[in-house]
């Protein structure tokens, strides 16, 4: 069997109907690193498999990236499961791409339901090629002359408005620190993505209530029913986004429900660029 595809909405998401042999033996590694680029996300059902297998699958499409010494986090908002990642559960109820502080953010994350959460718990995704696309050229070419500052605490900050020292330490800007990217990722295809997240500070260059009003303009079209694709977890699903052309977030759950996803990420291929620019 080779694969059939579904899509779950016009613009982003396509569901894979595969066997779990061509999966793990990387025969249609290849088709599915292209459509995952044009479709931004792509979701397996029903193949229940385990850690083991889903590291050989990801492993197919690229290269597994180890975070804190494992190549498979386990993301629950359980500090006895997780106590690195459930720190910032309440932060990924707002749009970003992983990895902002990196120029070689994560190409795509590989994420598998073990248990799910009885109400909420979804996890969303924009389609950030589409955004950019579907603006006025004027508009397309003023945005691509400028750049974002993007920073964790930015993002943390709309979840635990009031934080620790304990939560600084984490994740204020002393520890990771802002980075600077182009607005709009020119990528090596040719195509172009907005780099969006609840995560920007700032525009550099504009005063800070125009750079406001812009971001938050720009942060509202993702939530434009035609880019969104809302996922409704079933235990087992496997989904795949591409880290470098979608947004994501969390539907805000229970933390005590018990919801934990196993996550492979892949490391990155490209860098942030847009010509004439570097990432700082
Ligand atoms: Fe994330």
């Amino acid at each position: 069997m080779k694969f059939t595809t579904a899509d779950l909405t016009p613009l982003i998401g396509t569901a894979v109907v595969t066997d779990r042999d061509s999966l793990l033996d990387g025969s249609i590694a290849s088709d599915l690193r292209m459509l995952l680029e044009q479709r931004g996300v792509l979701l397996f059902r029903g193949h229940d498999m385990t850690d083991e297998e889903q590291l050989r699958f990801a492993g197919t499409l690229g290269t597994a990236r180890n975070e804190h010494g494992t190549d498979i986090t386990k993301v629950s908002s359980d500090k006895a499961r997780s106590p690195i990642f459930a720190e910032y559960t309440e932060g990924t109820y707002f749009f970003h791409f992983d990895d902002t502080y990196m120029e070689y953010p994560a190409l795509a994350s590989v994420l598998r339901a073990r248990t799910v959460a009885p109400a909420g718990g979804q996890t969303e995704f924009a389609n950030t090629y589409a955004i950019y696309t579907d603006l006025p050229a004027g508009e397309r070419d003023y945005l691509d002359t400028l750049q974002a500052v993007h920073s964790q605490e930015t993002i943390q900050r709309k979840a635990f408005p009031d934080p620790t020292d304990w939560q600084l330490s984490l994740w204020g800007e002393g520890a990771i620190p802002a980075t600077t990217h182009p607005l709009v990722w020119h990528h090596r295809t040719g195509r172009k993505s907005l780099l969006l997240g609840e995560t920007i500070r700032a525009i550099p260059g504009l005063p800070r209530d125009e750079s406001d009003a812009l971001i938050r303009k720009l942060l509202n079209l993702a939530e434009r029913p035609e880019y969104l694709y809302r996922h409704e977890w079933q235990v087992g699903d496997i989904l795949i986004w591409d880290n470098t052309g979608t947004m994501h977030r969390v539907v805000p759950f229970d933390l005590d429900c018990g919801r934990e996803l196993h996550r492979v990420k892949l490391a990155g291929e490209e860098p942030i660029r847009a010509p004439g620019r570097v990432s700082a």
